[in-house]
């Protein structure tokens, strides 16, 4: 019989509830973001968060169960994300889990987010291991070499900013909307990418580390030398700033994932986080994969971002492979795969 699981994420912006079948099927999944509620803060409060975890969790795990038609009594095992992330949020998903653990009897499994994401492609896809995992996300950027479901190693990382954040940090010093990865796409539709030569950061470094903060200063530069030539930005400058700076990520990305690759020899080359949304991104990150031989996966986005499947989903991978957690499970504000 399959193990049904309950996941429960809640270590950033998200409280995220769902119900996940061993054979992959997602019975329910919900997901209650809170971007609105840090809007005027220009980045995720912490304290904000860790509230709005708290009051959101137990409708979340509520509704997911009512979702999947299924009580806790109908369930295998409870996963919650236990790190690494904004221990406010984790330490109420964390309690929660135990809670219900604890009052069920179910089996308590303790799971790291970035296992979540980089098991994903499993959950859609039914992908073999080993492959490669690119997380790309406003929190991450790293290479995954993914061998099994607790076996994990980090090929390399930014050093700096994670490429969401480079994101978002571009479209404010432009004045353009958040979240700013689909601004800047948007924006970088109609613009030209080689007017301005930005930087591309760590390619003449050997192995596959990146930084994206370079990069942003380097918007910064330009946006305030075109303000002192022209007394400001037109719309066309916005566009060329946001088509240059995309292209310098998209180019970087592709180059070390190229050297990724190389060095693993993968059969596959998985992405996820929601920097994976750009499609300029995704099609240079298809090219590389192509060259290499290697399949290319990138899950639903709504999978790609932070959700409560992954976590269900990375709990029954951890829980076959023999995992239980007890009442001493610790929120974990740092926890490195
Ligand atoms: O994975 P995610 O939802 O949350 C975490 O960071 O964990 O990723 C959010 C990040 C934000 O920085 C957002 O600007 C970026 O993903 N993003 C994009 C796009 N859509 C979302 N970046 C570039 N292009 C996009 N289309
Ligand atoms: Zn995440």
């Amino acid at each position: 019989m399959e193990p049904i699981f309950l996941g429960i994420e809640s270590s950033c912006d998200d409280t995220a509830a769902a119900v996940v079948r061993g054979d992959g099927t997602i019975l329910a999944s919900v997901v209650a973001g809170q971007t609105a509620l840090h809007a005027d803060f220009g980045g995720v409060v912490p304290e904000i968060a860790a509230r709005a975890h708290a009051e959101k969790l137990d409708l979340c795990v509520e509704q997911a169960l009512e979702q999947a038609g299924l009580g806790l009594a109908d369930l295998n095992g409870i996963a919650v994300t236990a790190g690494p992330g904004l221990i406010g949020g984790v330490l109420a998903g964390v309690m929660l889990a135990k809670g219900l653990a604890a009052g069920s009897g179910l089996p308590l499994v303790g799971v790291n987010h970035l296992a979540g994401h980089a098991l994903t492609p499993r959950l859609t896809d039914a992908v073999a291991y080993p492959y490669l995992m690119l997380l790309v996300s406003g929190g991450h950027c790293q290479f995954l070499w993914v061998e099994g479901p607790q076996c994990f190693t980090r090929l390399g990382g930014t050093i700096d900013d994670a490429p969401g954040e480079a994101f978002d940090k571009v479209a404010k010093l432009l004045g353009l909307p958040q979240p700013g990865g689909p601004s800047v796409e948007v924006a970088a539709r109609s613009g030209d990418p080689r007017r301005f030569g930005f930087p591309r950061p760590l390619l003449d470094r050997p192995g596959c580390d990146m930084s994206f903060s370079g990069l942003k200063t380097a918007v910064l530069r330009q946006r305030d030398q075109l303000v002192a030539e022209q007394g400001g930005l037109h719309e066309q400058d916005r566009s060329d700033i946001c088509a240059g700076f995309q292209a310098a990520v998209a180019d970087v990305l592709a180059e070390k994932t190229r050297r990724a690759l190389e060095q693993t020899g993968a059969p596959l080359l998985a992405v996820a986080g929601g920097v994976a949304a750009n499609q300029e991104l995704r099609a240079a990150l298809l090219r590389v994969a192509e060259t290499a031989g290697a399949r290319f996966v990138a899950p639903p986005l709504r999978l790609c971002t932070d959700n409560g499947a992954m976590i269900a989903w990375a709990g029954i991978e951890a829980f076959r492979a023999g995992q239980r957690d007890g009442m001493d499970l610790a929120a974990r504000p740092r926890w490195p795969l």
